[in-house]
């Protein structure tokens, strides 16, 4: 329970999530039919190993009555086993008949708060220089501004921004 939303409920995910997760995922804006996320299987394999190998960091499913609106994680961005437990990639998804109502907030505020006084050092965002929620909302969080990974290098991507916070 969070005190700014005492209906909303944050668990650990857990394999039974994974519809659900997929489900909330495919609803994000921009999502496009003919590319690789319209391959149901391969992506819900994708979300498999983040649901379960999530550690040593953490992937979460917002419940309101019962139900999962939305979904927060930390997911490991290095393979050197000296440095995997220092950085993390965030990420936040929430159902679209939920959003704007602080619920992105509070679970990637969640994600973020449950790295504190751990050895992770720096959540990372890659975020859609068009995505002004998300931007708000981790400005709000305290992420800051690294620099961008510009659109058409290899193929039509959108810009991405890359964020950092720094873990307390
Ligand atoms: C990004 C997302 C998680 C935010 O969830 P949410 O519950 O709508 O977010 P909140 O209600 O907590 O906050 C939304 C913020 O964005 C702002 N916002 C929303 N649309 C905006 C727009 N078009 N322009 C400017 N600001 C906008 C709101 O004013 C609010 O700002 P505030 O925090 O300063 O008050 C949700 O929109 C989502 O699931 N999007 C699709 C998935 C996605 O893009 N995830 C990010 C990739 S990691």
């Amino acid at each position: 329970m969070l005190p700014n939303h005492p209906n909303l409920a944050m668990r650990r995910a857990v394999e039974g999530d994974l519809d659900r997760i997929y489900e909330i995922w495919r609803a994000r804006p921009g999502a496009g039919s003919n590319d690789r996320a319209s391959d149901g299987r391969f992506h819900r394999d994708g979300f498999k190993e983040g649901v379960l190998l999530s550690s040593p960091f953490g992937f979460w499913v917002a419940q309101v009555g019962g139900r999962v609106v939305g979904w927060s994680s930390l997911t490991p961005t290095r393979f050197n086993p000296a440095l995997r437990e220092t950085m993390a990639e965030a990420g936040a998804y929430v159902d679209p008949a939920h959003r704007g109502s602080g619920l992105g907030f509070e679970i990637l505020q969640f994600a973020c708060h449950s790295a504190h006084g751990s050895p992770l050092e720096w959540i990372l965002g890659y975020v859609a220089a068009s995505n002004a929620a998300i931007l708000a909302v981790s400005r709000r969080i305290g992420f800051e501004l690294v620099g961008d990974i510009p659109a058409h290098v290899k193929g039509p991507r959108p810009q991405v921004l890359l964020l950092r916070y720094r873990v307390p």
